[in-house]
């Protein structure tokens, strides 16, 4: 299926994509720097899944940023839409199939951390996957990687140093610290949240750490930012709705944008 997938898409683009970037919630402006832009809807690709979230697109977006060729995700499907893990990762093992060698992951998360701020972005150093799932489960499929795989660095070092060359050169202040992947779709309580940062965790969302686990597997180099998009619950004494995530991303995807424009033009 995931061959399939790729000859699909290999049939409407030409030559090979080394840059793989996934745009979280609200954060699809990104592709709109993308130049020369090929497009191809995951609904018309035999076997995908195609996303139901609200501020996902769900399509593939090929073409060159900062001078490097890139496929961007825009949207991508959650565990709490109904997929299963191994739907959840098969974009990921596309992108491999097409040549994808580094990938740049982000998200909207809520904000762990008590001293983030609405709208910081946060390099990830590290995930906990408290899905309660592994997307690797199941037998092992060795053309992509070893039954067990390494996740000591998850978050490549190297990139994550790249990383910070660039959001200091477009004179942003980079947070670092660990996501947490949770299920959904609820959103947290305050006593999970309390929890997760005794845990260590300074992000907390609904997605990534599936899709890191496989790039992993599959031995690419991963980079992973979370847009904080409003404080974790029990942390303002509002409600979370699902509304102000997605205007955050709106607001703050010029940001994203400029950095991850930046690293791809490094890397
Ligand atoms: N929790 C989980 N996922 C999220 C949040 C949150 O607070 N904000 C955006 N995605």
């Amino acid at each position: 299926m995931v061959e399939r997938a790729s000859e699909f898409i290999k049939s409407k683009i030409q030559g090979e994509y080394k840059i793989g970037i996934i745009c979280g919630s609200g954060l699809s402006g990104l592709c709109n720097k993308v130049e020369n832009p090929v497009f191809v809807n995951y609904a018309d690709i035999p076997g995908f899944p195609v996303s139901t979230a609200p501020g996902h697109i769900g399509r593939f977006v090929f073409g060159t940023l900062s001078g490097k060729k890139v496929v961007c995700m825009q949207g991508r499907v959650h565990y709490y839409e109904g997929y299963s893990p191994e739907s959840i990762i098969t974009p990921i093992r596309v992108m491999k199939l097409l040549g994808v060698e580094k990938l740049i992951v982000t998200n909207a998360a809520g904000g762990i951390n008590e001293s983030f701020n609405v709208g910081d972005i946060m390099m990830i150093t590290d995930h906990i996957n408290f899905t309660g799932v592994n997307p690797l489960v199941g037998k092992n499929d060795g053309n992509f990687g070893v039954r067990f795989p390494d996740m000591s660095f998850a978050y490549s070092p190297k990139l994550r140093e790249t990383a910070k060359k660039s959001a200091e050169k477009i004179g942003l202040t980079l947070r670092e610290g660990v996501y947490i992947g949770c299920s959904g779709p609820s959103y947290e309580t305050p006593a999970e949240i309390r929890a997760f940062r005794v845990l260590g965790a300074d992000t907390v969302g609904m997605s990534t750490v599936m899709e890191v686990i496989a790039a992993n597997h599959c031995n690419m180099e991963v980079l992973g930012f979370s847009l904080v998009a409003n404080k974790a619950a029990g942390m303002s004494g509002e409600r979370l709705t699902e509304e102000e995530v997605i205007e955050i991303g709106n607001k703050t995807a010029n940001v994203m944008q400029a950095l991850v424009a930046n690293i791809v033009g490094e890397i």
